[in-house]
């Protein structure tokens, strides 16, 4: 069965849905995107969303799409038409068509693109209990990736070289010290505290970052946001990431050393089960 999928102010079937070839998305990477987490058919931390897309645009001198109320009601129309219980919304806002120039055009009206992902697994990943093996590669990206830019290849190319080592996923290394991973925050565990890199201009600005780190100074865990390397890390006793869409995920091996008995650790764990738990009862 097709999807639902929102584009420009209409809803319709995937098939149906087309933007210009003249998009500025498509020719420059000129757009941002959000990834929202489903659960139980509401939403999670849409306001946090919401506030890092309004971030986004205003980086970038773009102009919103629409009201932050009209969003949620398009977000809350696209779970209801494909009926998504657990999964993920996609929402991409683009400068819009224009003929190609590297000047941003003066009249062009953005793009608005949202879709689904039906993922019934979500909150209970197989992935999740078996870990994620991670390599560490160079941080060659541009230097503002607190904007939530369409500009991913580097990140794919870092999926894929971890992909080609039998791994899941790669850490980013800049200047000796670990930025973030290609779609997540990365963090390590060492006695009863938490390292992550601190916020700024290097890395994205997790909406699950902050949460988790909520509920760890709440679990009385102590939390250093500072930079860490990839040897830290593996001589750490637990790592994870965390992002929408796999939420806190384990990391059982970093460039090829085992994190502890090649499980995932007791505190990682009981911070997925926080974070789900308190989404779940906090999704709108
Ligand atoms: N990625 N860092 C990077 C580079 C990311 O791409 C993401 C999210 C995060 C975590 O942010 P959040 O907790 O707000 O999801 C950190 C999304 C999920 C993606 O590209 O699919």
């Amino acid at each position: 069965m097709s999807r639902t999928v929102y584009v420009n102010g209409q809803y319709l079937p995937e098939e149906q849905a087309t933007v210009s070839i003249f998009d500025r998305g498509f020719l420059m990477a000129d757009g941002v995107y959000e990834v929202t987490t489903v659960l139980d058919g509401k939403l999670v931390s849409f306001d946090g969303h919401a506030q890092r897309l309004e971030r986004s645009l205003g980086e970038l001198d773009m102009a919103a799409p629409c009201t932050n109320d009209e969003l949620l009601e398009i977000h809350r129309e696209l779970v209801r038409l494909n009926e998504i219980d657990q999964g993920l919304i996609y929402l991409q806002v683009t400068r819009g068509a224009a003929d190609r120039d590297f000047a941003y055009p003066e009249d062009a009206e953005p793009t608005l693109v949202m879709f689904t992902q039906n993922k019934p697994g979500l909150a209970d990943s197989p992935a999740a209990k078996k870990g994620a093996k991670v390599i560490a590669i160079d941080d060659i990206r541009w230097g503002r990736r607190d904007i939530k830019t369409v500009q991913l290849l580097y990140p794919s190319m870092g999926k894929m070289m971890a992909k080609a080592k039998g791994c899941d996923d790669a850490w980013l290394v800049e200047d000796g010290k670990v930025t973030e991973g290609t779609s997540n925050n990365a963090y390590i565990i060492k006695g009863n505290k938490i390292i992550t890199r601190e916020l700024s201009t290097d890395i994205l600005h997790g909406i699950t970052r902050e949460a988790v780190l909520r509920f760890a100074r709440e679990a009385q865990m102590e939390v250093e946001e500072r930079a860490f390397t990839i040897a830290e890390a593996q001589a750490a006793d637990e790592a994870f990431t965390t992002s929408a869409s796999a939420f806190v995920m384990p990391v059982v091996e970093v460039e090829g050393v085992t994190m502890g008995d090649g499980t995932p650790g007791a505190a990682t764990w009981r911070l997925r089960e926080i974070y789900i738990e308190e989404s779940r009862k906090s999704a709108i």
